[in-house]
């Protein structure tokens, strides 16, 4: 169980590479299972979610392969995995429906689980694909998803960005042409609509609500590199911002993080582009209201991180979460910090301006951890932060180590 000693570190300053995108690579290793040549992927970051995603591509039938940070997946037949455990150890294993069901007209998946944020049910992913003439049978946890697709017209309820992401894949590969409305609009669809176009797949639309795909007798190899990581470089941003650091975040996407930024602008920090990435500087003072919403609105995965902002500007800061069910229990560990916070069903009140302490600390999901970790720089002398669910492994490549390499006294301690 990994274990974290974070003692206070009021200054951060100095500059830090923003690994590629989670959420980018696990649809686009997804996605390599539309072809049967090979797919490279560079610059794959180091995160036990993405090792999951290689697992599941074997048991796929995918032959993997690593060299540094590349990856090489070859998948020339595939079938649906027998091994369900692993379809359990992660949500976004549901990813693979919308590729074997477009290359071999099956899929039999376990019902992801939820987890600590919400349900995270399936059930948008599973109506699109009816929609394109897939049968659904559910029996118990298990779903088997089945049939000889073809193109059709698809509305989403709600911008769902897996279930985008999943009626995309399987859509690039079904004969005729299908529209999706209400699509989710994240770079990290774009991201894959433009590895899939590499692909030799035919999309219209990428990055807005209404994607247009023509489908293709069959997809090639392609060699990619990922977007950067919004989210990892939105939390490095709020490490500066609790701070007064001075940080060049090399890499970050500022067009990618645009909702947060001006949250953080308007808080007092001062946030610049420059050739090389993002560079931040000063400290927010100002307290802010926050509502989370679909891209281009602020993004849920913010949520926590920018809370432990709020909890030192001087006010009253109202934060609404509209995308999860369940994402406030960070909020019971940083009041165990000292943080005022009072949750009200969806809403937060974040009373700023009170000095946290050190404490011991649990971990509860992944932005939770990192939300902790933050917090854990500002508190009066030492937090420790436990990590039983190995969460922060799950989505950041070294958080530690890089708000070390900003002058953070932060390490990773055998757990006791
Ligand atoms: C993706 O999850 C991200 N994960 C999440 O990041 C992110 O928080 C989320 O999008 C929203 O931006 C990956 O990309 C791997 P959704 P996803 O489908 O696709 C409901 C992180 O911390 N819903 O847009 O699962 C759902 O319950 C993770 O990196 C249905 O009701 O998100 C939720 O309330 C956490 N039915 C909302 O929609 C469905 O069929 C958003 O879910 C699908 C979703």
């Amino acid at each position: 169980m990994p274990q974290y000693q974070i003692d206070f570190s009021p200054r951060l300053s100095g500059e830090v590479h923003v690994s590629t995108a989670k959420n980018a690579v696990l649809p686009i290793l997804a996605a390599a299972l539309l072809t049967q040549e090979e797919i490279i992927i560079h610059q794959v970051p180091k995160l036990t979610d993405v090792t999951h995603m290689l697992d599941i591509l074997r048991a796929c039938g995918a032959e993997v392969s690593q060299e540094e940070d590349s990856v090489r997946v070859r998948a020339v037949s595939v079938t649906s995995p027998k091994e369900n455990a692993l379809l359990r150890t992660m949500r976004a294993s549901v990813l693979i429906l919308g590729p074997l069901l477009a290359r071999c007209g099956e899929c039999l998946l376990s019902m992801p689980g939820g987890c600590a944020i919400g349900q995270r049910p399936i059930d948008l992913h599973l109506k699109g694909l009816q929609k394109l003439g897939a049968r659904v049978e559910q029996e118990g946890g298990t779903v088997q998803v089945s049939g000889c697709l073809r193109g059709g017209n698809i509305y989403l309820d709600f911008p769902s960005v897996g279930a985008t992401e999943n009626l995309i894949m399987a859509a690039a590969l079904t004969r005729g042409v299908t529209r999706i409305e209400n699509a989710a609009k994240e770079p990290e669809i774009t991201d894959l609509c433009r590895f899939l176009t590499c692909m030799g797949a035919r999309i219209a639309g990428a990055g807005t609500a209404n994607i247009m795909i023509e489908g293709v007798e069959c997809l090639h190899g392609a060699e990619y590199t990922p977007i950067p990581d919004r989210i990892e470089a939105g939390t490095l941003a709020c490490a500066a911002a609790l701070t007064e650091g001075s940080v060049l975040l090399e890499g970050a996407r500022t067009d990618h993080m645009r909702a947060l930024l001006f949250k953080l602008t308007e808080s007092g920090m001062i946030c610049q582009e420059d050739a090389r990435g993002l560079r931040l500087r000063g400290k927010a003072r100002h307290p802010m209201e926050a509502r989370t919403l679909s891209y281009p609105g602020f993004p849920t995965d913010m949520q926590a991180p920018l809370m432990v902002v709020a909890t030192q500007t001087h006010g009253l800061s109202v934060f609404l979460e509209t995308i999860f069910e369940n994402r406030y229990m960070h909020v019971v560990e940083l009041k165990r910090l000292g943080a005022q916070i009072r949750v009200e069903g969806q809403l937060a009140l974040i009373q700023g301006g009170r000095a946290l302490n050190g404490a011991h600390v649990t971990a509860t999901d992944l932005r939770a951890a990192a939300a902790l970790m933050l917090a854990g720089l500002i508190a009066q002398g030492r937090t420790t932060l436990s990590d039983p669910g190995g969460h922060l492994m799950r989505g950041y490549e070294g958080l530690e180590d890089k708000l070390k390499a900003l002058g953070a006294e932060v390490k990773k301690v055998p757990s006791s």
